[in-house]
């Protein structure tokens, strides 16, 4: 990569823009998904009616080049950081220059939310193929699937260790998008760094009620 989009700036461009598609899909994931504390009649329907267009492949296009576009610059930018850091201090940083943990550790939760990310498709995308019938059209049973995925511990114990990381790496990363694309100026800043951590709340709390509830509710 050359030129502006090879630069620093431009790269921290890139991956703003590419955290911000995934803030966006996950957000509009976990709104979704709440359809299954409706009936897993209106979740799979859900689900059939997303999967059953084309546009689902321009949608799964987008995602898969955004996640590309964001781990390389992630690394790239990281490499980058740490020569820089290296050179630049002899003591680590103490009191206002102190730079929060969720910051810190931003490439060691990016790195578990991938393996998650990763495991979550092979479970769900790839998993057991049920069916059900839903006012006469078959579809695929995401539902039972999801029920039957949740009833183990295990699983419910790495979906909330990896969901509540997920929501420190959007508290910090939507902040960062939004400053690294010249919107945390001014005023505002406060409150684009508030609207961040109630969004990531919001995303990280909605995802880890629906397999609590599977877990504890739905035998
Ligand atoms: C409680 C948490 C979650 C549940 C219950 C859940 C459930 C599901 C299910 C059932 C599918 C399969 C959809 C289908 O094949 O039609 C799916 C797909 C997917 N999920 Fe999740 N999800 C959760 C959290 C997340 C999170 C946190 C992420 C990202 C960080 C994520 C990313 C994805 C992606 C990328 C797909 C594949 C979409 C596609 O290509 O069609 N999910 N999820």
């Amino acid at each position: 990569m050359s030129g502006f989009l090879g630069s620093t700036v431009g790269k921290k461009y890139l991956m703003g823009i590419s955290g911000l598609i995934w803030a966006g899909f996950v957000l509009a994931h976990m709104a979704g998904n709440l359809l299954i504390f409706v009936s897993h009649d209106a979740y799979n329907s859900y689900g059939h009616a997303l999967t059953s267009g084309n546009i689902i492949y321009v949608a799964e296009a987008v995602l898969v080049l955004a996640l590309l576009t964001h781990i390389y610059t992630a690394v790239s930018l990281t490499i980058h950081n740490r020569g820089a850091k290296q050179q630049a201090y002899a003591a680590p940083a103490k009191g206002a220059k102190k730079v929060s943990l969720a910051s810190r550790t931003m490439a060691a939760q990016g790195a578990l939310v991938l393996v998650f990310i990763i495991l979550h498709i092979i479970t769900f995308k790839y998993g057991v193929y049920y069916e059900t019938t839903v006012n006469g059209v078959v579809m695929r049973d995401l539902a039972k699937l999801m029920a039957e995925v949740f009833q183990s511990p295990a699983y419910v114990g790495w979906y909330v260790v990896c969901l509540i990381l997920l929501g420190f790496h959007l508290s910090h990363g939507v902040g960062s998008s939004f400053q690294s694309l010249g919107l945390m100026e001014g005023t505002y800043r406060q409150l684009w760094k508030k609207l961040s951590c109630a969004y990531a709340a919001i995303v990280a709390l909605g995802f880890i009620a629906q397999p609590l509830y599977l877990f504890f509710f739905a035998h």
